[in-house]
């Protein structure tokens, strides 16, 4: 009889947001628009269709290992040294190790904040690392005070999502720096920068440039959201010398696929689809943010390419009612909140059909 590990026994698997194919056939619909998974509302850049053809002859081969043509390119983009940067398959892998590589099972904890971005606490579980819930202020701020007094000498890793996930909430690098200041250099602090690109000013959010200069910093980054190539996995992160090399040494050698290192080198270039996807997303979120309010929905500052809200009515009702005409978001119950619902910012005319139907919803016009 196979005995699973037990602590294992109550993990349910990572619930995403739902797929067009389930609801075009649960309610026999032609037509579905999915704003739940905070993708890239222009789709695929067709640079990125074009160098995936033209490469497909070679996916027999192996990828290069450590990737090192897309390493060097992020070195020269980002100006940090390639022997700090660590491609993997989507930031998700990322986390994993981070946690794998520093923090001792049934001994170390991780500091989160509550709520936050599952995969920290699923990952840290699944080592036997337990986590350490801070919760976030009322306004979904970061309680950094809060943060501060649950580390101790087992904690391991805090991270850190910004701009927040699900709040959009975001704060300035130098917050966080301060922040850092405060924490002891054995304790890593890992900034989770997946939507730091739609803020309006990154250069002032991003903790990048600070990563050489700190010994416990890491910066995550993911091509899943403004680069839109969530499905060919892929991100990277920043780290100083000492933990990319150890991450590098444990690492899967070919956890990222060749498609996806081409496809992120091209998209890297692809300054015309770069632009009009922020572009897209800063003026969406400004104008679904503007109508949901007029609908008595209470909005979330957000400075990434989703609005987290509290509609006037029950959140699964507005849910489940969107649903049924083609329109998938995400409600928020896996991250303990019941009561909100988290939209992405849309194309023009799907942020329009959204507030259209939400209209009908909570006004009936
Ligand atoms: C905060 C945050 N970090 C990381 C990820 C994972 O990104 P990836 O697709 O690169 O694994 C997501 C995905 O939604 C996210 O919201």
């Amino acid at each position: 009889m196979l005995e699973i590990r037990k602590e294992l026994l109550d993990f349910s698997p990572y619930s995403p947001g739902l797929s067009i194919e389930e609801i075009k056939k649960k309610y026999n619909l032609a037509n579905v628009i999915k704003m739940a998974s905070n993708e890239n509302p222009l789709g695929t850049s067709p640079r990125v269709v074009e160098v995936i053809k033209k490469f497909s002859p070679y996916a027999f081969r192996y990828p290069q290992s450590g990737n090192p043509e897309l390493v060097g390119k992020l070195s020269d983009i980002l100006n940090v040294p390639d022997e700090c940067i660590v491609v993997t398959n989507g930031s998700d892998e990322i986390i994993d190790l981070i946690i794998r590589v520093l923090a001792v099972p049934y001994r170390d904890n991780i500091v989160v904040f509550d709520p936050s971005f599952s995969i920290y606490r699923m990952q840290a579980k699944f080592h036997g690392i337990s986590v350490k819930y801070v919760p976030l202020n009322k306004d979904f701020s970061f309680n950094f005070k809060g943060m501060l007094d649950a580390i101790d000498e087992n904690t391991k890793i805090i991270f850190i999502t910004n701009p927040d996930n699900p709040s959009g909430y975001c704060v300035s690098s130098e917050d966080i720096i301060e922040f850092l200041c405060k924490i002891p250099e054995n304790i890593l602090v890992v900034v989770d920068e997946a939507y730091v690109e739609f803020c309006d000013d990154p250069e002032n959010c991003s903790c990048i440039n600070h990563v050489l200069d700190n010994k416990n910093l890491v910066v995550i980054r993911t091509f899943s959201k403004l680069y839109g190539l969530a499905g060919l996995r892929i991100g990277y992160g920043i780290l100083p010398f000492k933990l990319s090399d150890y991450i590098k040494r444990v690492k899967l050698p070919f956890s990222v696929n060749l498609m996806a290192e081409k496809a992120a080198i091209e998209v890297l270039d692809d300054f015309t689809f770069i632009e009009h996807t922020r572009n897209t997303v800063i003026k969406g979120r400004k104008y679904l943010k503007e109508e949901m309010e007029k609908l008595d929905c209470t909005l979330y500052p957000s400075q990434a390419n989703f609005l987290m809200f509290k509609p006037p009515i029950d959140a699964n009702v507005v849910f489940e009612e969107l649903l049924k005409k083609g329109i998938i978001i995400r409600p928020l119950k896996s991250y303990g909140l019941d009561d909100y619902l988290r939209v992405s910012v849309g194309r023009e005319d799907e942020n329009k059909l959204f507030i259209h139907y939400l209209k009908q919803i909570l006004q009936g016009g």
